[in-house]
């Protein structure tokens, strides 16, 4: 029996086969869930998620447009998937933004109101959003778990993560909260702190290269992590192995943030 047989679940934040949240999807499959998908609104946006889904071996993948921005497009896809799967086992939040403009070292102080108010919006409401839309569905599972994706420059100063690093920390605070709401539902709520991975996201901040080369000479693993590495972690909190785990906040990030210089 695969650990996670019987289990559904929704994965937001699929844009490629570099994405923290395809890695999630292919170990969640890997260990027997089923899966549902959402894709940025727009055509070119669907085909490359299609395209992506289906490079996991997912034919004809249940699919929504969502831009988690808004309230009503976020309640229409937790509508579309009641309709399909009844139940929600497993929430996966891998979405962030914020304009690339103000992620480059020195540009911090210049952050526009507008642009902390999106990043804030798209990178730490929408789990607040996503997660009450879907409460009843997690709240059918009788052991849920929701998962969000953040970065150690939620917590330390990382030079260019900027506005972003602010957005994960309130990320990480929404998860602990929710979590202390939605424990009574058997809803767990945990945050992962991933390592530097090239993608989309992070291509859009300024620094990453020698980010990737400091990880590789100073982490206790002497290397950067793998998407790999995150799924699995993904696995463990998605599965009953971590049943008495809510309100964290899990590194994986081949160690890096112990260190203190
Ligand atoms: N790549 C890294 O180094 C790294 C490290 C730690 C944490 N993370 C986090 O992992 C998560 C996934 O990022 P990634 O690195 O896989 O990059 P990615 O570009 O592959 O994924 C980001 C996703 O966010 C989605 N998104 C952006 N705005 C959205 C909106 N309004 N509505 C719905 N979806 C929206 C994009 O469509 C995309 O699928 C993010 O939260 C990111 O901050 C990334």
């Amino acid at each position: 029996m695969k650990l996670l047989e019987g289990k559904s679940a929704l994965v937001v934040g699929i844009a490629n086969e570099r994405s923290y949240a395809w890695h999630i999807a292919k170990s969640l499959l890997d260990h027997g869930c089923s899966l549902a998908f959402t894709h940025l609104p727009g055509d070119k946006n669907l085909h490359r998620t299609k395209r992506s889904v289906e490079a996991l071996g997912v034919a004809n993948p249940w699919l929504q447009p969502l831009d988690a921005g808004k309230d009503e497009e976020i309640q229409h896809v937790a509508d579309a998937y009641a309709a399909s799967f009844g139940k929600m086992d497993v929430l996966v939040h891998s979405i962030a933004f914020a304009d690339r403009e103000w992620l480059a070292a020195g540009k911090f102080t210049d952050t526009p109101r507008a642009a902390f108010a999106t990043a804030l919006d798209i990178s730490a409401y929408t789990l607040i959003g996503l997660t009450r839309a879907c409460r009843g569905l997690l709240g059918k599972s009788g052991s849920a778990s929701v998962m969000a994706m953040s970065y150690y420059g939620g917590e330390k100063v990382v030079p260019g993560y900027n506005v972003m690093g602010v957005a994960k920390a309130a990320l990480e605070s929404t998860a602990r909260y929710l979590a202390w709401e939605l424990g009574p539902e058997k809803i767990r709520v945990n945050v992962i702190s991933g390592g530097y991975l090239r993608t989309l996201a992070s291509s859009a901040v300024g620094g990453t290269d020698e980010i990737s080369k400091v990880v590789e000479e100073k982490a206790p693993l002497r290397r950067n992590v793998e998407g790999g590495d995150v799924g699995k972690t993904a696995v463990y909190l998605a599965s009953d192995l971590s049943s008495g785990v809510t309100g964290e906040t899990i590194y994986v990030d081949c160690g890096i943030n112990i260190l203190g210089a």
